[in-house]
């Protein structure tokens, strides 16, 4: 295995494409840390990392990164890192009308304000070296505005991307590069989460969205049946610190390639009514 020039971070590392990423970065020889919300998630991670056989390579931190002055109080204790991998995410799922705003900013906060601030605390390390890499795990829902019951989620993802796209014009003078990761749907905990959100609204008995929501929980259950394991995704993230010419973009999974390509072309006038009707939006 070839030298690695630093050790690597991976936010969101107990599940899903980030325990993936770990995986991979550790069985190639990196050095690898990654952020977990709980004592309890640090064992599950490094237990996976046991059972890999690479648990030498992998350290658990436990940091919930939208806590953004936690994230630079903990800097200091961290190595200098020549990847980081921001991942952590999720769906504060709702329609718009029934989302409070405490539960917006959350979203927000965790999905496009927390790789901010953990990228602003890697560069310093990074520009040092002369060298890095940052990855952004966005979504084809970053391109696309397809999910009704998803505005938050779309919200954070469309502003990742264009929060990625002037990073990555700012730090290219110091030989870091930036990359954006934009899946479809892959099998993780986040359909679960999606469901058990979405039968939480559904018992609201006055909600105008029952009959959405009580969809949304019969879409997640058959998105996760037929949903590819996270494996792909993670090679790709992996590729994407690896690579000495990282792409902007990496669109990952025969849906997002198919997405990407259409959504352009069609007009809100056809697509609207369709995607109401799958969503049961009256
Ligand atoms: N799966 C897909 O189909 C898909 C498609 C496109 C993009 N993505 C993106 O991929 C990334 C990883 O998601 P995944 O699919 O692997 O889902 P996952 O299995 O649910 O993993 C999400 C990770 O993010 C962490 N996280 C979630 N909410 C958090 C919060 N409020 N504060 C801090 N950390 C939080 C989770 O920690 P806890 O376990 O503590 O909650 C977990 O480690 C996300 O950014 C997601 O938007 C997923």
């Amino acid at each position: 295995m070839a030298d690695r020039p630093g050790p690597v971070l991976v936010t969101g590392a107990n599940s899903g494409f980030g325990l993936a990423s770990v995986l991979r970065f550790a069985g190639r020889g990196w050095d690898t840390w990654g952020t977990v919300r709980s004592k309890a998630k640090a064992k599950v991670l490094t237990d996976a990392a046991k059972a890999a056989g690479v648990g030498d390579r992998v350290h658990a931190v436990v940091l919930d990164v939208s806590d953004h002055d936690a994230v630079v109080a903990a800097w200091p204790k961290m190595p200098p890192f020549y990847g980081v991998v921001n991942n952590a995410g999720y769906s504060a799922l709702g329609a718009v009308e029934e989302v409070s705003a405490a539960e917006a900013k959350r979203n927000l906060d965790v999905n496009l304000v927390a790789p901010a601030v953990v990228s602003s605390c890697a560069l310093p390390a990074m520009r040092e070296r002369g060298s890095g890499r940052i990855v952004m795990v966005s979504s084809i829902a970053g391109l696309a505005a397809v999910l009704p019951l998803n505005a938050w989620y779309h919200a954070s993802k469309f502003g990742l991307e264009a929060l990625s796209d002037v990073l990555r014009m700012e730090v290219a003078q110091f030989g870091v590069k930036v990359s954006v990761i934009e899946p479809g749907f892959f099998k993780t905990e986040i359909e679960t989460k999606a469901k058990a959100d979405a039968q939480e609204r559904e018992a609201v008995d006055d909600s105008p969205y029952r009959k959405a929501y009580h969809r949304m929980q019969v879409t997640a259950g058959a998105v996760a049946a037929v949903a590819p394991p996270p494996g792909l995704v993670a090679r790709t993230i992996v590729s994407a610190v690896e690579s000495s010419r990282p792409l902007k973009r990496y669109l990952v999974g025969a849906d997002a390639l198919a997405l990407a390509a259409t959504n352009p072309l069609l007009p809100r006038a056809i697509t609207d009514p369709l995607l109401r009707r799958l969503a049961n939006l009256g």
